[in-house]
């Protein structure tokens, strides 16, 4: 499949964006470990995590669709069986590392798998800390990648742990596990990382502890069965904030939108750039901030992104870098080499792609330098098999001369199915 753009005049929308991703696995999990019924609404039905639903089946945790979106999920208590087959976590790190928690706290051996991306992505990150708590954790690609072997074990303990690495995923990881484990866990997490997973433990029940930096569990408390609306995805929003922000004449608006302030960076990086955007909370249903953004567009500048605000930005950032190359000045992207290890080596695509569409970039081992303002004109570009890169760079697409092909888009299904449609809207308003 391919995506074509070309550059459209001003638009006017209002939209909603899919369901959260990082909502919607988390849901599913802790569905999984309450002792009853659970009915997920706005469930994205992105590859991802219709893949967590398959392997949650595969654990024996009958599931039921009940309408689009809507997932009836029959909770196990967090006892699953033991799966016939590898599990099958395609395109998905989060499915992966967030199962190999609960995974690590089961009395049998799992094979957990993925395809060609995530079989290169790093899982020492998990193996460490869940081999801590009493699991046995190995992997049979090189340099620690999966496939991933996790000999579970059901008297896991407790650990402390600091987070080498900002990442939600790990800390998840060690959270869920700390779940099933005796005695209280502890993450420190020296950057903040987004919360989804302690907001959604204490919307099902479970207390969880917040000191600072330092989230702790008690093993044992298992969440409670409640049903959870799942809100729109930020992360997919950012591709048409950017499209509405950096086009003067252009107004959208996105309804449902999850405002997670652990999330919301893209759009305090965009208003930073001068972008119009104004938010208006509603309710926090089931502890998730949400809202509607609008959007007025007009002329960006640069801007820099570095420290601690990467972590809230790390999946925004291939739309950000195309923000930048549409400002006037400079953008300077730093501390965001983790960027290496996502769905495709992030700062490589992204500094090539826009240097084929005529951009000025530099490629650091951190970071990319951006010099805004070039025009910039089609090209053939590659996904490499990564759904934000794609989405990207169809935005680029609709500010370069002539047509943008983006090649092998399937992957965009994975976080955003509907993208291309909406686009197409978009294109011919
Ligand atoms: C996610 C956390 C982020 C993000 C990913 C989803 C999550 O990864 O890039 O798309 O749902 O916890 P890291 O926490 O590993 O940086």
């Amino acid at each position: 499949m391919e995506i074509r753009v070309t550059p459209s005049p001003a638009w006017s929308a209002t939209m909603k964006v899919p369901g959260d991703k990082s909502m919607s696995h988390r849901a599913a999990m802790l569905a999984s470990l309450t002792n009853g019924p659970c009915l997920i609404r706005n469930y994205l039905s992105g590859e991802d995590c219709c893949g967590t639903l398959r392997v949650l089946g595969q654990l024996g945790v009958p599931i039921e669709q009940r309408g689009p979106g809507e997932w009836l999920i029959h909770g196990v208590g967090g006892k699953f069986t033991a799966p016939k087959d590898d599990l099958d976590c395609s395109n998905s790190g989060t499915t992966m590392r967030l199962i190999s928690g609960l995974l690590a706290a089961q009395p049998f051996r799992s094979r957990l798998t993925g395809d060609a991306s995530l079989s290169r992505r790093p899982m020492k990150r998990i193996i460490e800390p869940l081999s801590r708590m009493g699991a046995r954790l190995s992997t049979e690609g090189p340099n620690d990648t999966p496939p991933l072997i996790i000999e579970g074990n059901a008297e896991l303990h407790a650990i402390e742990y600091v987070l080498p690495v900002p990442s939600a995923q790990v800390k998840s990881a060690v959270l869920l596990a700390g779940l099933l484990a005796k005695g209280k866990t502890t993450v420190v997490q020296p950057v903040p990382t987004r919360d989804h997973t302690e907001r959604m433990l204490a919307h099902f029940g479970v207390p969880v502890e917040i000191e600072g930096d330092r989230i702790s569990v008690q093993g044992g408390n298992l969440p409670q069965a409640r049903d959870f609306d799942v809100p729109g995805d930020i992360s997919s929003a950012a591709f048409w904030l950017v499209a509405a922000a950096a086009k003067p004449g252009c107004r959208l608006a996105i309804e449902d939108l999850g405002l997670n302030p652990t999330r919301t960076g893209v759009i305090k990086v965009l208003q930073r750039m001068g972008a119009r955007i104004r938010v208006t909370p509603s309710d926090a249903g089931a502890g998730e901030p949400k809202g509607r953004v609008e959007v007025e567009g007009g002329k960006l500048s640069g801007t820099t992104i570095a420290g601690a605000e990467i972590a809230n930005v790390i999946d925004e950032i291939p739309v950000l870098a195309v923000a930048a190359a549409l400002a006037d000045g400079t953008t300077v992207i730093s501390e965001a080499s983790e960027l290496r290890v996502k769905e495709s080596d992030r700062l490589a695509v992204v500094a090539l792609h826009l240097q084929a569409m005529g951009a000025d970039v530099i490629e650091k081992p951190d970071g990319l330098v951006i010099q805004g303002g070039k025009p910039l004109h089609g090209a053939l570009l590659a996904s490499q098999g990564d759904h934000r890169v794609a989405m990207a760079f169809a935005i680029a697409g609709l500010f370069a001369s002539g047509e943008t092909v983006i090649q092998s888009t399937e992957c965009v299904d994975t976080s955003y199915p509907g993208f291309a449609r909406q686009l197409e809207e978009i294109i011919h308003a």
